[in-house]
């Protein structure tokens, strides 16, 4: 994200191709590396229950189907027209739903995170937290 934002404000149409390049090639370690996390999650969770666990377990689907649905073909289509050195009012509305898509789940994996810890006993559970 800080990439794509720095790239379209101030750098040139050949660093964005660039870039749009680099995002999909770290597909290739993003994609294994969530379904890693998320398989190894579900299997530390196995004969334990909790709040915690099952607002984790509720995010999966919405990052997962946020990330094949929508974050995966604008990268895809970005990249494309990128290179096609077309940015075009589609090329920017498909970049600010990617923008808002990544956000949403960088907040949701950030909250998967922060329940992680708290059960691992790495940070004190708050009584009231969602
Ligand atoms: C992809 C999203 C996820 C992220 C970013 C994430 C992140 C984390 C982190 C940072 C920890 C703390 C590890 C430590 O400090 O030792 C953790 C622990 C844990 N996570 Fe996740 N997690 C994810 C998905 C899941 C899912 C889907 C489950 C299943 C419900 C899960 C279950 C657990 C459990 C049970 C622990 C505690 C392990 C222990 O007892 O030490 N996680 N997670």
């Amino acid at each position: 994200m800080t990439s794509t934002l720095f790239s379209e404000l101030f750098l040139s149409p050949a660093a964005i191709v660039t870039v749009k390049g680099i995002i999909l090639q770290a597909m290739w370690i993003l994609i294994p590396a969530m379904v890693a996390t998320g398989g190894s999650g579900f299997a530390l969770a196995k004969g334990r229950s909790g709040r915690l666990l099952e607002s984790k377990k509720k995010r999966m689907p919405f990052i997962a189907l946020n990330g094949l649905l929508i974050l995966l073909p604008s990268a895809f289509y970005l990249h494309a027209k990128a290179q096609a050195g077309v940015f075009d009012t589609s090329f920017y509305a498909v970049q600010v739903v990617e923008l808002v898509a990544g956000a949403i789940n960088f907040w949701m994996l950030s909250k998967n995170m922060r329940d992680g810890l708290k059960l691992a006993g790495r940070l004190r559970p708050k009584k009231a937290s969602l």
